[in-house]
């Protein structure tokens, strides 16, 4: 066993399965970018409050999976749990909700949440995100999803939903809320759920014991409570969704672990995941900008689990293009020529071609079975003779055939190949 291993429960990709992960990723990038998002790239740690007050204390995420310390300067420093209280921290900090509405912009990279590991659940994931702020309008709320699907068909996924609901406006809340409570109130529970439940009684919908899950079962339903603004909103994401030839299904019970949602909430779910089945997931926050210290401008976005889908791919058993493989590999016959084939391969890369070479001292069959392994499209074997007669033989690994080439003006002939 080596001296030193990754911490517990953190996720980590190395080749060859890096290049799909890689290729997840920026499929679910592009889908955003052709959607008119921009980049926003965010620190991965925050002052600890941004996400107490942001995500809600009452949430698991806040309560018991953050990551905090104290920063040598005695600041309580958290490691990002989630995306968006980042965003709004920034767009509230530079401005943005002063100019051009909607702000769209998209984020990847690490988020922290110290879980239980097991399969598909890690204390280090990858998301990529998007969020679309300061306008209400139920076909941004469409949009949102359809960034989502587009992503996950452009991949390849088939065996998985989507599911939608809406959590209504602050009226719906506090008409629902209070209905609730007062149901709660009738249960005989323990303490600690009773303090769960006055944080946001919404929580014991997601209660993982069989007799919280069955005395919920007869609670007040929240989509009997929408208002006409609401009913009309939610009316009007469905159709758009149906206008996209988007397939949903609407669960009246959907409870999001974090606390900012209001009005369309969503989740995708892959069935070949077994319990950590949730791809991605997402909705509106009317509050949170307010709460934030920002002005009162609603938002909608997602959050999409890179890890899980790349899991949900390799269970569908989608293939990943192998787009990212070498042009050419140059294997050098020899010291002699080592130096000219190593300052070939840099020359061509700065005309944009991936080129690898063959290091150490290989004999021809070495350097070869090098060639094949690296998945370079073309390799060149570089000796003596090649050299002198500026010439050399380019050979298409896929095929097996070879064409003479000049050395001076490979670029070019290359370019003309790939
Ligand atoms: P979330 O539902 O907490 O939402 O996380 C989004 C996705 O991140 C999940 O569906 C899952 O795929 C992935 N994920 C979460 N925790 C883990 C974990 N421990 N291990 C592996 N994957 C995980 C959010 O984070 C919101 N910020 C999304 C959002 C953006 N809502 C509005 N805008």
């Amino acid at each position: 066993m080596s001296k030193f291993q990754a911490p517990k429960g953190v996720s980590e990709y190395f080749p060859e399965r890096s290049r799909h992960f890689e290729f997840v990723r920026e499929t679910l990038i592009q889908s955003a970018r052709v959607s008119g998002y921009e980049l926003m790239e965010l620190p991965v740690f925050e002052d600890t409050e941004l996400f107490a007050r942001g995500v809600g204390e009452s949430t698991d995420v806040v309560s018991k999976e953050m990551y905090t310390f104290e920063d040598r300067g005695g600041r309580s420093i958290t490691l990002r749990p989630e995306g968006t209280a980042g965003v709004m921290r920034s767009v509230i900090e530079h401005n943005l909700d002063r100019g051009q509405l909607p702000v769209k912009v998209w984020y990847s990279g690490q988020f922290f949440r110290a879980e239980r590991p097991q399969a598909g659940r890690y204390r280090q994931f990858y998301q990529v995100g998007i969020e679309a702020i300061g306008l209400n309008d139920p076909e941004i709320d469409a949009e949102v999803i359809a960034v989502a699907v587009m992503a996950f068909e452009k991949l390849g996924l088939k065996d998985y939903h989507t599911e939608i609901t809406s959590l209504g406006d602050a009226v719906t809340r506090e008409r629902y809320t209070k209905d609730l409570r007062e149901y709660i109130s009738t249960l005989a529970l323990d303490e600690s759920t009773i303090a769960r439940a006055e944080l946001n009684p919404l929580r014991l919908f997601d209660d993982k014991r069989d007799e919280i899950r069955s005395m919920m079962e007869k609670a007040p339903v929240l989509m009997d409570y929408l208002t006409p603004e609401s009913a009309a909103h939610f009316e009007e994401v469905k159709s758009t969704l149906d206008q996209f030839g988007i397939t949903y299904q609407v669960n009246n019970r959907m409870v999001r672990g974090l606390d900012y949602y209001t009005g369309t909430a969503f989740e995708f779910v892959h069935h070949k995941l077994g319990a950590q089945s949730g791809i991605g997931g997402g909705g509106r926050y009317d509050g949170l900008m307010r709460q934030l210290g920002g002005s009162d401008l609603s938002g909608i976005g997602f959050g999409l689990g890179v890890d899980r889908i790349l899991l949900a791919c390799e269970a569908e058993g989608i293939e990943v293009p192998q787009e990212n493989s070498l042009a050419l590999f140059i294997v050098p016959m020899g010291e002699s020529v080592k130096g000219f084939a190593v300052l070939k391969a840099h020359q061509l890369r700065a005309h944009g071609i991936s080129v690898d070479v063959a290091y150490g001292d290989r004999a021809l069959k070495g350097g070869m079975k090098a060639a094949d392994k690296s998945g370079a499209r073309f390799a060149l074997v570089l000796g003596d003779d090649e050299i002198a007669s500026g010439k050399g033989e380019l050979k298409n690994m896929q095929t097996g055939d070879s064409v003479s080439v000049t050395l001076r003006t490979l670029h070019e002939e290359l370019l003309k190949l790939i």
